[in-house]
């Protein structure tokens, strides 16, 4: 069994074993009756017919709620350490996509406290402008400020640290070291941090008193902060908050997660075609070391980094999918032609998203939660 792999909200390394993150985790597998159930609903999202959307927590509970009456709001965040990646851009394609579904509210947390105590190079006022770039491109997803709201941590703090504060009483540093590893070198900050991570859970007790269920759309990486909210939740006379996990958004250079810290392998929403053609040109593929090896052995589309894109969030058609898979595997196509169709893919989404992002900068002021609150 492949142990080998880390995934905490501040770091994901090694080849991740999905299946086994959902033992040692202890979250549901997404099976097929909860994903048939979905679909009585409306149309299955291509991340759930793929298993790229694979896990939760209560999210049956959630839907018999729902069933009876009971509307949830949809909760999901960002750490504003930079510019906004494609990798941060999938999961809230996702809560898009069951904002529309099932039209309820949404809240979304960008935490720049977060990112100043966990990250000796930032300052606050970086990581509060991250955030107002960031949050352009959550807006330009086409989310609507009449039932979507922006909760960003240092502006709101008056109304996250009531919330906050009932958590964090609940939670003692015996737990908070068994969850998140933490020694006597972490900064007290990063000690209380997950308990303003918890606090939008219960976000519209705080707003209009009322202690309506949350879902969380988010990668699995989060789960820790969660698991301490769903623990103390009850306590506070709350839902549990539940979730569905998303995997990592896979790295250009073939492994499983995209990360910031290596822009060259790393696509931006505000990155260039020329960019974005250098990078993809440069990607780690499943193909054969020689076009002739390739054209007889054929290529290996479940390694490939190009073809995981167009899996992940490129190619919608499940049928084109396997097209384009079974091309590969015969050496039908070779990796040069399908970076080219990625690259132009990409560019195509880009542009429309950079188009929408510069429009965001005019109506973002609608999605802030106003100070009295
Ligand atoms: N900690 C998250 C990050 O580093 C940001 C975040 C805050 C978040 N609240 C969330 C992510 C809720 C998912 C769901 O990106």
């Amino acid at each position: 069994m492949n142990d080998d792999f880390k995934v905490t909200p501040w770091e994901v390394t090694g080849e991740i074993d999905y299946d086994q993150l959902i033992t040692r985790f202890g979250t549901k597998k997404m099976d097929q009756e909860l994903i048939d159930r979905l679909a009585g609903y409306g149309e299955l999202h291509p991340m759930l017919r793929r298993g790229v959307v694979y896990s939760h927590r209560d999210f049956d509970w959630l839907l018999d709620q729902y069933d009876k009456g009971n509307r949830f709001f949809l909760y999901t965040g960002r750490g504003p350490s930079g510019g906004t990646h494609l990798g941060h851009l999938m999961p809230w394609m996702f809560n898009r996509y069951l904002q529309d579904l099932f039209k309820v509210n949404m809240y979304f947390q960008l935490t720049d406290d977060e990112k100043y105590l966990f990250n000796e190079n930032l300052s606050l006022e970086d990581t509060k402008m991250a955030a107002y770039e960031n949050v352009l491109d959550f807006i330009a997803l086409g989310f609507e400020p009449e039932n979507t709201k922006v909760i960003l941590d240092t502006k709101d703090i008056k109304l996250l640290y009531p919330l906050a504060l009932k958590v964090a009483k609940r939670v003692t540093f015996s737990t908070a070291k068994a969850v998140f590893g933490f020694e006597n070198s972490h900064n007290i900050g990063q000690i209380f941090y997950t308990s303003i991570q918890a606090a939008p859970c219960f976000i519209e007790d705080a707003l209009y008193g009322k202690k309506t269920p949350c879902l969380i759309p988010c990668g699995i990486d989060q789960d820790a902060h969660f698991r301490v909210a769903r623990d103390v939740a009850p306590l506070l006379g709350y839902p549990k908050p539940t979730l569905i996990y998303n995997k990592m958004f896979p790295g250009l250079t073939g492994s499983d997660k995209m990360s910031s810290s290596q822009p060259q392998t790393t696509i931006f929403t505000t990155d260039k075609p020329k960019d974005v053609k250098k990078k993809i040109g440069n990607a780690f593929t499943g193909g054969q070391v020689s076009v002739e090896e390739q054209r007889k052995l054929g290529g290996r589309p479940e390694v490939c980094s190009v073809f995981k894109y167009q899996y992940y969030l490129f190619e919608n058609d499940d049928k084109a999918l396997d097209d384009l898979t079974e091309r590969c595997r015969k050496g039908e196509i070779l990796c040069g032609e399908c970076k080219q169709l990625l690259t132009k893919r990409i560019n195509e989404f880009l542009e429309e998203h950079q188009r929408k992002r510069e429009e965001a900068k005019e109506r973002l002021h609608e999605f802030l939660l106003p100070d009295s609150c």
